[in-house]
This record gives structure tokens, C-alpha cells and sequence, in this order.
């Protein structure tokens, strides 16, 4: 697998975008031991200590609908890592619930098949870690080279699953820490609240509230009871 490695950069999605747009071929990794414009799904900032997190990206050129890769690579963490629980759409909590790992899916707009995908994953692995974040090696020993290697391999497994979604959909329920919740949801259309009740087939989240069942695409979650 082809790869950079880096002290420090802005973020490891620009890199590899960059290096995307130079030809990398599926597959490339570009990891870093700092960035300094870390970021976030829905416009947060990834903030992490040097050298403390495992923080990567990964370079993918899917010839499949790519709906529920989001999911998918959730599913792929939490069997690399072997605990915790994943709360909607794919942030691996640690079995107290706080944040062990957050995944960042960016696509050149393009219909269900794009052309590139710059999979992002942040695995907070040694303290310090930011308030509400856990660090795996609170709950088990850590290498991160082994770790790295097992996140790539699981990760190869469930992109192949792409083309089987009731594998998916059956593996992210599963781990699931979100389904039966209490749940309140910040969408790109407002904040709602209500039971987040299942999964649909395109992987968005299905919940009931005063309103009645809504099926959710993007959000951000958090568990309430
Ligand atoms: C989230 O929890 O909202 C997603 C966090 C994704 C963070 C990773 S760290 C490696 C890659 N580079 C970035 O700038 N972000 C992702």
C-alpha cells in the first residue's frame, strides 16, 4: 500500500487530495503525526495532541454506490479495535461513551458513484486527549503500528461489503449504541429530538418524534437516554 508519512501538515485530506489530483492510486494513505487544520464532520475542528492520535487518511476509487460507506467504515473501526460502540452515523464511542474515534467521508459531488473518496479517520490512542474524548490505551494496549494495519485490513474487508448492504446494515446495528436512544439531532435543516428508531436501506437514521418517523441523512447526534 502506497504511503506518505508526515511530521506535521495542515491536514491529511488536503495532502491527499493533492496527491489524489497527482494520480495516487486507490489505496494510498498519507498519516500524520500533527496537523494543524485538523478537521471535523459538519464544519468542526479534529483537535489532537502530537504523536497522540492515529490520524489518516485513505484514498478510494469506488466503482460502487458509496451510500453506506460512511457506516461502513464505522463497522470496520470498531472490529479493528474490538470495543466500544457506534452512535450514528459512524463515531466510535468508548464503552462510557465518550469519544474514542471520528471518521470524515469527502467526496467530489458526482451521484453515488464518485470519482474519488478521502476517507478520514482521527483514533484518539494515548492521553491528552480534548474533554468528552477517551483514549484506547485507557481500555487496552496500544500499538499504533499494529493498530494501523488492522484498521486497513478490517477496512478492506467491509469496503468489499459494499456491494452486500444487509451486511453492513446487520454489522453497524450490531455495534449499534444509537438505535432505541433518546436522541437529539442537529441536521443542516435545524435541531430535532425524538427515538432514533432504525436504520433504512441508504443508511440514514430513522426517527420517530412528535411529528411522526422522519428518516434522517446527515446529522449530528447526541444520546440523550
Ligand atoms: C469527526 O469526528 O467529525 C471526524 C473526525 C475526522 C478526523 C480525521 S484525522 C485524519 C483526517 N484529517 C482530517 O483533517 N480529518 C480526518
Amino acid at each position: 500500500q502506497p504511503y506518505r508519512y508526515l511530521g506535521h501538515t495542515t491536514s491529511t485530506q488536503d495532502e491527499l487530495r493533492r496527491w489524489a489530483e497527482e494520480g495516487a492510486p486507490e489505496g494510498a494513505v498519507v498519516l500524520a503525526e500533527r496537523q494543524t487544520a485538523g478537521r471535523g464532520r459538519m464544519g468542526r475542528p479534529w483537535v489532537s495532541a502530537p504523536g497522540a492520535s492515529l490520524t489518516f487518511s485513505l484514498l478510494l476509487r469506488p466503482r460502487v454506490p458509496v451510500a453506506l460507506l460512511p457506516l461502513a467504515v464505522g463497522v470496520a473501526l470498531r472490529e479493528a479495535v474490538g470495543l466500544g460502540g457506534l452512535k450514528w452515523p459512524n463515531d466510535l464511542l468508548a464503552p462510557d461513551g465518550r469519544k474514542l474515534a471520528g471518521i470524515l467521508v469527502e467526496a467530489k459531488a458526482g451521484g453515488p458513484v464518485p470519482g474519488v473518496v478521502v476517507l478520514g479517520i482521527g483514533l484518539n490512542v494515548l492521553p491528552p486527549v480534548p474533554p468528552a474524548a477517551a483514549a484506547l490505551s485507557e481500555f487496552m494496549p496500544v500499538n499504533r503500528a499494529d493498530l494501523l494495519a488492522g484498521i486497513l485490513e478490517e477496512l478492506e474487508n467491509q469496503y468489499e461489503n459494499l456491494s452486500k448492504p444487509e451486511r453492513i446494515l446487520e454489522h453497524w446495528k450490531k455495534y449499534s449504541v444509537t438505535l432505541g436512544k433518546e436522541v437529539s439531532i442537529r441536521t443542516p435543516r435545524g435541531e430535532m429530538q425524538g427515538r432514533a428508531l432504525d436504520l433504512a436501506e441508504d443508511g440514514a437514521l430513522v426517527v420517530e418524534s412528535q411529528g411522526g418517523t422522519e428518516r434522517i441523512a446527515a446529522g449530528d447526534v447526541s444520546l440523550i437516554g
